[in-house]
Protein backbone atom coordinates (compact mmCIF):
# COMPACT_ATOMS: atom_id res chain seq x y z
CA UNK A 1 0.00 0.00 0.00
CA UNK A 2 1.09 3.44 -1.19
CA UNK A 3 1.73 5.71 1.94
CA UNK A 4 -1.13 7.45 4.08
CA UNK A 5 -1.19 11.34 3.35
CA UNK A 6 -2.73 13.36 5.90
CA UNK A 7 -4.77 16.32 4.73
CA UNK A 8 -6.01 19.10 7.00
CA UNK A 9 -8.42 21.03 5.82
CA UNK A 10 -8.24 24.38 7.70
CA UNK A 11 -9.64 27.85 7.64
CA UNK A 12 -10.38 29.95 10.53
CA UNK A 13 -12.94 31.64 9.40
CA UNK A 14 -16.08 29.73 9.55
CA UNK A 15 -18.73 29.01 7.12
CA UNK A 16 -16.08 28.85 4.23
CA UNK A 17 -17.12 25.05 3.27
CA UNK A 18 -13.89 23.34 5.45
CA UNK A 19 -16.67 20.24 6.76
CA UNK A 20 -18.22 19.97 3.52
CA UNK A 21 -15.29 19.91 2.14
CA UNK A 22 -13.88 17.18 3.93
CA UNK A 23 -17.04 15.12 3.62
CA UNK A 24 -17.20 15.55 -0.47
CA UNK A 25 -13.33 15.49 -1.42
CA UNK A 26 -13.33 12.27 1.02
CA UNK A 27 -16.21 10.31 -0.18
CA UNK A 28 -14.70 11.29 -4.34
CA UNK A 29 -11.52 10.22 -2.72
CA UNK A 30 -13.24 7.01 -1.81
CA UNK A 31 -14.95 6.64 -5.10
CA UNK A 32 -11.38 6.77 -6.52
CA UNK A 33 -10.33 3.82 -4.79
CA UNK A 34 -8.89 5.39 -1.94
CA UNK A 35 -9.18 3.97 1.47
CA UNK A 36 -10.06 6.81 3.53
CA UNK A 37 -10.51 8.63 7.23
CA UNK A 38 -12.19 11.76 8.38
CA UNK A 39 -11.13 13.41 11.51
CA UNK A 40 -13.42 15.34 12.78
CA UNK A 41 -11.63 18.38 14.92
CA UNK A 42 -13.81 20.81 15.46
CA UNK A 43 -15.70 20.43 19.02
CA UNK A 44 -18.90 21.60 17.34
CA UNK A 45 -19.60 18.00 15.45
CA UNK A 46 -20.74 19.74 12.71
CA UNK A 47 -19.19 16.60 10.39
CA UNK A 48 -19.88 14.04 13.03
CA UNK A 49 -23.95 15.35 13.01
CA UNK A 50 -23.40 16.24 8.69
CA UNK A 51 -22.38 12.17 8.29
CA UNK A 52 -25.67 11.30 10.12
CA UNK A 53 -24.47 11.12 13.70
CA UNK A 54 -26.92 13.30 15.04
CA UNK A 55 -26.38 13.46 18.62
CA UNK A 56 -22.32 13.71 18.87
CA UNK A 57 -22.51 14.44 22.94
CA UNK A 58 -23.72 10.78 23.34
CA UNK A 59 -20.95 9.21 21.35
CA UNK A 60 -18.89 7.49 24.09
CA UNK A 61 -15.55 7.47 22.30
CA UNK A 62 -14.31 10.78 20.38
CA UNK A 63 -10.92 12.41 19.26
CA UNK A 64 -10.91 14.12 22.36
CA UNK A 65 -11.26 10.81 24.19
CA UNK A 66 -8.37 9.38 22.23
CA UNK A 67 -6.24 12.63 22.87
CA UNK A 68 -6.99 12.65 26.49
CA UNK A 69 -5.94 8.68 26.15
CA UNK A 70 -2.87 9.09 24.11
CA UNK A 71 -1.69 12.49 27.18
CA UNK A 72 -2.03 9.62 29.69
CA UNK A 73 -0.17 7.27 27.91
CA UNK A 74 -3.18 5.09 27.99
CA UNK A 75 -4.47 3.29 24.64
CA UNK A 76 -7.51 1.77 23.73
CA UNK A 77 -7.23 -2.14 22.78
CA UNK A 78 -9.38 -2.07 19.64
CA UNK A 79 -10.75 0.60 16.80
CA UNK A 80 -14.40 -0.01 17.71
CA UNK A 81 -14.69 3.86 18.00
CA UNK A 82 -13.86 4.15 14.27
CA UNK A 83 -17.48 4.51 12.87
CA UNK A 84 -18.37 3.43 9.13
CA UNK A 85 -20.27 5.51 6.61
CA UNK A 86 -22.56 3.66 4.16
CA UNK A 87 -20.58 5.70 1.40
CA UNK A 88 -17.01 4.20 2.55
CA UNK A 89 -15.48 6.42 4.59
CA UNK A 90 -14.59 5.82 8.34
CA UNK A 91 -14.95 8.70 10.97
CA UNK A 92 -13.13 9.43 14.06
CA UNK A 93 -16.17 12.04 15.78
CA UNK A 94 -15.79 14.94 17.68
CA UNK A 95 -17.98 16.40 20.07
CA UNK A 96 -18.28 19.29 23.04
CA UNK A 97 -15.38 16.61 24.79
CA UNK A 98 -12.72 18.43 22.45
CA UNK A 99 -13.10 22.16 23.99
CA UNK A 100 -12.40 20.62 27.25
CA UNK A 101 -9.25 18.78 25.82
CA UNK A 102 -8.17 22.31 24.14
CA UNK A 103 -7.77 23.00 27.29
CA UNK A 104 -6.31 20.16 29.67
CA UNK A 105 -3.66 20.35 26.44
CA UNK A 106 -1.90 23.58 27.66
CA UNK A 107 -0.25 21.60 29.97
CA UNK A 108 0.51 18.39 28.39
CA UNK A 109 3.80 17.04 27.50
CA UNK A 110 4.57 17.29 23.56
CA UNK A 111 1.34 19.38 23.42
CA UNK A 112 1.60 20.08 20.01
CA UNK A 113 1.82 16.21 19.00
CA UNK A 114 -0.65 14.47 20.89
CA UNK A 115 -3.46 13.95 17.72
CA UNK A 116 -0.04 12.84 15.85
CA UNK A 117 0.31 10.31 18.39
CA UNK A 118 -3.28 9.20 18.03
CA UNK A 119 -3.24 8.79 14.04
CA UNK A 120 0.17 7.57 13.76
CA UNK A 121 -1.36 3.73 14.04
CA UNK A 122 -3.79 4.67 12.17
CA UNK A 123 -1.75 6.03 9.22
CA UNK A 124 -0.88 2.39 8.16
CA UNK A 125 -4.76 1.45 7.17
CA UNK A 126 -5.31 4.17 4.96
CA UNK A 127 -4.75 6.54 1.65
CA UNK A 128 -5.38 8.81 2.95
CA UNK A 129 -7.01 11.01 6.45
CA UNK A 130 -8.55 14.18 5.89
CA UNK A 131 -8.83 16.22 9.42
CA UNK A 132 -11.71 18.81 9.56
CA UNK A 133 -10.51 21.48 11.63
CA UNK A 134 -12.28 24.07 13.54
CA UNK A 135 -12.90 27.40 12.81
CA UNK A 136 -9.19 28.95 15.14
CA UNK A 137 -6.27 28.94 14.99
CA UNK A 138 -5.71 27.70 18.82
CA UNK A 139 -4.27 24.13 20.14
CA UNK A 140 -6.36 21.82 18.30
CA UNK A 141 -5.41 23.46 15.23
CA UNK A 142 -1.88 23.12 15.63
CA UNK A 143 -2.36 20.05 16.99
CA UNK A 144 -4.07 19.23 12.66
CA UNK A 145 -1.31 21.19 11.43
CA UNK A 146 1.67 19.08 13.34
CA UNK A 147 -0.17 15.86 12.12
CA UNK A 148 -0.18 17.10 8.15
CA UNK A 149 1.47 16.43 5.35
CA UNK A 150 -0.65 18.99 3.79
CA UNK A 151 -3.28 21.56 4.80
CA UNK A 152 -6.09 22.64 1.99
CA UNK A 153 -7.41 25.92 2.36
CA UNK A 154 -11.20 26.81 1.36
CA UNK A 155 -11.95 30.58 0.67
CA UNK A 156 -15.21 31.60 0.00
CA UNK A 157 -15.29 33.88 -2.74
CA UNK A 158 -16.51 37.27 -1.13
CA UNK A 159 -14.85 40.51 -1.14
CA UNK A 160 -11.71 41.00 0.93
CA UNK A 161 -11.50 36.94 0.76
CA UNK A 162 -7.66 37.42 1.14
CA UNK A 163 -8.40 38.78 5.00
CA UNK A 164 -7.66 36.22 7.43
CA UNK A 165 -5.03 34.46 4.69
CA UNK A 166 -1.71 35.86 5.82
CA UNK A 167 -2.79 34.56 9.59
CA UNK A 168 -3.63 31.41 8.50
CA UNK A 169 -0.25 31.13 6.01
CA UNK A 170 1.95 32.50 9.14
CA UNK A 171 0.79 29.95 11.50
CA UNK A 172 1.60 27.40 8.84
CA UNK A 173 5.27 28.73 8.48
CA UNK A 174 5.12 28.85 12.21
CA UNK A 175 4.03 25.08 12.81
CA UNK A 176 6.63 24.41 9.44
CA UNK A 177 9.63 25.71 11.17
CA UNK A 178 8.97 24.91 14.93
CA UNK A 179 6.59 21.58 14.91
CA UNK A 180 6.37 19.49 11.62
CA UNK A 181 9.08 20.57 8.51
CA UNK A 182 7.11 18.35 6.08
CA UNK A 183 4.28 20.63 6.19
CA UNK A 184 2.78 21.72 2.41
CA UNK A 185 0.20 23.99 1.44
CA UNK A 186 -1.40 21.91 -0.90
CA UNK A 187 -3.56 24.73 -2.34
CA UNK A 188 -6.42 27.04 -2.01
CA UNK A 189 -9.79 25.80 -3.00
CA UNK A 190 -12.30 29.13 -3.81
CA UNK A 191 -16.02 27.55 -2.34
CA UNK A 192 -19.60 29.44 -2.49
CA UNK A 193 -19.19 30.35 -5.91
CA UNK A 194 -22.29 32.44 -8.15
CA UNK A 195 -21.51 32.38 -11.70
CA UNK A 196 -23.96 35.19 -12.42
CA UNK A 197 -21.49 37.65 -10.21
CA UNK A 198 -17.79 38.57 -10.82
CA UNK A 199 -16.88 37.89 -7.08
CA UNK A 200 -15.22 34.43 -7.88
CA UNK A 201 -13.01 36.34 -10.63
CA UNK A 202 -12.36 39.09 -8.83
CA UNK A 203 -11.80 36.29 -5.48
CA UNK A 204 -9.44 34.29 -7.83
CA UNK A 205 -7.64 37.78 -8.92
CA UNK A 206 -7.19 39.40 -5.46
CA UNK A 207 -5.77 35.40 -3.96
CA UNK A 208 -3.81 35.31 -7.19
CA UNK A 209 -2.23 39.16 -6.62
CA UNK A 210 -1.47 38.24 -3.13
CA UNK A 211 -0.55 34.99 -2.46
CA UNK A 212 -0.13 33.83 -5.92
CA UNK A 213 3.48 33.05 -5.60
CA UNK A 214 2.94 31.45 -2.18
CA UNK A 215 0.32 29.07 -2.70
CA UNK A 216 -1.42 27.41 -5.87
CA UNK A 217 -4.63 28.32 -6.56
CA UNK A 218 -6.95 25.22 -7.15
CA UNK A 219 -8.52 25.43 -11.42
CA UNK A 220 -11.46 23.93 -9.84
CA UNK A 221 -14.20 26.05 -7.75
CA UNK A 222 -17.13 24.88 -6.01
CA UNK A 223 -20.25 26.80 -6.94
CA UNK A 224 -22.95 27.43 -4.45
CA UNK A 225 -26.09 25.55 -4.30
CA UNK A 226 -29.24 24.78 -2.24
CA UNK A 227 -28.64 21.30 -3.06
CA UNK A 228 -25.57 21.63 -1.07
CA UNK A 229 -26.82 23.28 1.88
CA UNK A 230 -29.81 20.51 2.27
CA UNK A 231 -27.36 17.76 1.73
CA UNK A 232 -26.05 19.06 4.58
CA UNK A 233 -29.00 17.89 6.86
CA UNK A 234 -29.40 14.52 5.42
CA UNK A 235 -26.37 12.57 6.58
CA UNK A 236 -25.18 11.93 3.07
CA UNK A 237 -22.82 13.51 0.65
CA UNK A 238 -23.56 15.41 -1.85
CA UNK A 239 -22.70 12.27 -4.21
CA UNK A 240 -25.59 10.71 -2.96
CA UNK A 241 -27.87 13.60 -2.27
CA UNK A 242 -27.15 14.91 -5.38
CA UNK A 243 -25.15 12.73 -7.65
CA UNK A 244 -24.88 14.50 -11.01
CA UNK A 245 -25.29 18.01 -9.61
CA UNK A 246 -23.19 20.88 -9.95
CA UNK A 247 -21.53 20.59 -6.65
CA UNK A 248 -20.92 16.83 -7.02
CA UNK A 249 -18.89 17.55 -10.34
CA UNK A 250 -16.75 20.02 -9.08
CA UNK A 251 -15.66 18.08 -6.11
CA UNK A 252 -15.24 14.90 -8.54
CA UNK A 253 -12.90 17.30 -10.85
CA UNK A 254 -11.24 19.14 -7.57
CA UNK A 255 -10.42 15.45 -6.29
CA UNK A 256 -8.84 14.99 -9.77
CA UNK A 257 -6.98 17.72 -9.48
CA UNK A 258 -5.56 16.97 -6.36
CA UNK A 259 -4.77 13.62 -7.43
CA UNK A 260 -2.80 14.73 -10.83
CA UNK A 261 -1.36 17.30 -8.86
CA UNK A 262 0.07 14.70 -6.45
CA UNK A 263 1.08 12.22 -9.62
CA UNK A 264 2.96 14.77 -11.41
CA UNK A 265 5.25 16.14 -8.46
CA UNK A 266 5.86 11.78 -8.08
CA UNK A 267 7.04 12.36 -11.21
CA UNK A 268 9.37 14.53 -11.02
CA UNK A 269 10.90 13.79 -8.02
CA UNK A 270 11.52 10.52 -9.51
CA UNK A 271 12.88 12.35 -12.60
CA UNK A 272 15.19 14.19 -10.11
CA UNK A 273 16.70 11.35 -8.74
CA UNK A 274 17.08 9.85 -12.11
N1 LIG B 1 -21.28 24.84 -2.25
C1 LIG B 1 -22.20 25.18 -1.35
N2 LIG B 1 -23.39 25.72 -1.71
C2 LIG B 1 -24.31 26.05 -0.79
N3 LIG B 1 -24.18 25.87 0.53
C3 LIG B 1 -23.03 25.33 0.98
C4 LIG B 1 -21.97 24.96 0.07
N4 LIG B 1 -20.95 24.45 0.78
C5 LIG B 1 -21.35 24.51 2.08
N5 LIG B 1 -22.58 25.03 2.19
C6 LIG B 1 -23.34 25.28 3.44
O1 LIG B 1 -22.74 26.37 4.12
C7 LIG B 1 -22.64 26.11 5.51
C8 LIG B 1 -21.19 26.22 5.95
O2 LIG B 1 -20.42 25.20 5.32
P1 LIG B 1 -19.37 24.35 6.14
O3 LIG B 1 -18.80 23.35 5.23
O4 LIG B 1 -20.01 23.85 7.40
O5 LIG B 1 -18.29 25.46 6.50
P2 LIG B 1 -17.16 25.47 7.66
O6 LIG B 1 -16.88 24.06 8.02
O7 LIG B 1 -16.00 26.17 7.04
O8 LIG B 1 -17.75 26.24 8.80
C9 LIG B 1 -23.25 24.74 5.74
O9 LIG B 1 -24.56 24.92 6.21
C10 LIG B 1 -23.27 24.08 4.38
O10 LIG B 1 -24.40 23.27 4.19
MG1 LIG C 1 -16.91 23.14 9.92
Amino acid sequence: MPQCEIIAIANQKGGVGKTTTTLSFGVALAKEGKKVLLIDADPQGDLTTCMGYYEPDDIPVTLGTLMEYSMLDKTLDNKDYILHHKENVDLIPSNLDLSSMEMSLVNAMSREYTMKNCLQELRKDYDYILIDCMPSLGMITINALASADKVIIPVEAQFLPAKGMSQLLRTVNKVRKQINPNLKVEGVLITFVDKRTNLSKATYQQLQENYGSMVKIFDTQIPRTTKMAESTASGKSIFNYDKSGKVSEAYSLFTKEVLENEQERNKNAIAKVR
